[in-house]
């Protein structure tokens, strides 16, 4: 009934390789896929400044990674697929959040702790060669993150902390100025592989052991012939424990297919037969990809097009949103007087009705300002638990119906952000009655 909004952010500062694949990019689409979920997927551009000062390198990777991920059937038609820097009202966001947030929590976020303990451990100044942009990392992110309400956040363990962050800027701006954001909730990817690199190590960029996820198919054979093993000849039993090349393998193959390489392996196959299965393997699936990847890739003014259609889409939610924001901060236009806002606000406000029933019980119902049903209660005892029950919606917005299970329902259709909304309407225009 109500629709979920998941969103991904990926930084574009290298070429993508196939533990991104395994990792991230196969599990998002396919989850982009569902129905009942709405998704939004940027390319990170503005976090690349933070470690990237190479401009050709970051534009080269904000085309590879827009086109990796159409190719692997990212359908910009079904999700908001945009370019961070497109949106130029997440920086805006971003300082509205920076001055509701301690500098203290920025203080412990563990990318920007790293950087100093390494400083400190190097005897350097605690701050030496960090820039500001890494310390404000994470409220950049909690700014794409908030823009768009999302609920949910797909990533991994390493970002949670960020996921957090992110929702302590809601709670700390939506205390000081009404419910306006969504609490996000990190959805830990626990159960995605991470892919052994060449060395048998994490697939990752920092260890220089990655194999492109597009790389031409006579590279992709070299790079899979250079996975480490060990030495044991054709012949002699080998173990599936710890081999990178079988792990890649199953990210791969089907359960029957990795069970047949786990009994080839008990029986003695050579490593250059093992090789050549999982490469042919691996082709089989990114063959087809390959080529629409290369169709994409060359011609850079389509994906450009992309982009802009999605960035037209993510604006539309983006600009009226920090029009919103901006009021609710008092950046506002000085012509407008809070009472005649409260006013006209009040001609189209949802309204909270009680009412008794034959059953001699008490009920409420929620109607938006045109008249269709929102939220129906079910009976309750006392006119007074009743009203209570009202004014925990009214105080905490649609994030206190957790609490209400059995006693108030949503109505067919309605979404639980356009109860958000409603809620916040009414509160908005309790406050400047409040404020007159
Ligand atoms: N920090 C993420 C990474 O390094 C990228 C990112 C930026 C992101 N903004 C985001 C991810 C918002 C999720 C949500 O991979």
């Amino acid at each position: 009934m109500s629709i979920e909004r998941f969103l991904t952010g990926i930084t574009p500062s290298g070429t993508p390789h196939l533990g991104n694949y395994v990792g991230s990019i196969r599990p998002s689409v396919a989850a982009s896929l569902r129905t009942d979920v709405q998704s939004f997927y940027f390319l990170a551009d503005y976090h690349a400044l933070i470690k990237v000062d190479e401009p050709a390198r970051i534009q080269r990777s904000t085309l590879e990674i827009a086109a990796s991920w159409l190719a692997c059937g990212l359908d910009p038609g079904k999700v908001v697929f945009y370019r961070q820097s497109d949106v130029p009202e997440i920086p805006e966001l971003t300082w509205f959040l920076s001055c509701v947030l301690g500098k203290g929590v920025l203080n412990r976020a563990h990318a920007y702790k790293a950087a100093v303990d390494k400083n400190s451990a190097a005897g350097l100044d605690a701050d030496a060669d960090v820039n500001v942009g890494l310390f404000m990392y994470p409220v950049l992110m909690g700014a794409d993150i908030l823009m768009f309400n999302a609920h949910q956040v797909p990533v991994g363990r390493d970002q949670v902390q960020h996921i957090e962050m992110a929702r302590d800027m809601a709670n700390s701006f939506n205390h000081r100025y009404g419910l306006h954001f969504v609490t996000p909730k990190a959805a830990i990817e626990d159960n995605v592989a991470t892919l052994p690199g060449l060395d048998g190590r994490k697939m990752s960029k920092s260890y220089d052991n990655t194999i492109p996820l597009f790389a031409p198919r006579d590279q992709l054979q070299k790079l899979i012939g250079g996975i480490v093993t060990d030495s044991k000849f054709p012949g002699e039993p080998k173990s599936t424990e710890g081999s990178a090349l079988f792990q890649i393998y199953q990210a791969f193959a089907s359960a029957e297919e990795t069970q047949a390489l786990a009994s080839a392996y008990a029986s003695g196959i050579g490593w250059g037969e093992a090789k050549a299965l999982v490469f042919e393997r691996i082709d089989q699936e990114l063959a087809p990809l390959r080529a629409a990847y290369e169709a994409l890739i060359n011609n850079p003014a389509h994906i450009e097009a992309i982009l802009k259609t999605g960035a037209d889409k993510a604006r539309a939610i983006a600009a009226p949103f920090m029009t919103q924001l901006r009021y609710a901060v008092g950046l506002r236009d000085l012509r407008a007087q809070a009472s005649q806002i409260a006013k006209t606000v009040k001609l189209a406000l949802p309204v909270f009705k009680q009412y008794r029933e034959a059953d001699g019980q008490f009920y409420f119902k929620l109607q938006s300002a045109e008249g269709q049903l929102m939220l129906q209660s079910s009976g309750f005892a006392s006119p007074k638990v009743a009203g209570q029950t009202i004014a925990a919606l009214q105080t905490r917005g649609a994030t206190a119906l957790v609490d209400m299970v059995g006693q108030v329902q949503l109505a067919e259709g309605v979404a639980s952000d356009e109860l958000e909304s409603a809620l916040l309407a009414l509160r908005d225009a309790k406050a400047e009655t409040k404020a007159r």
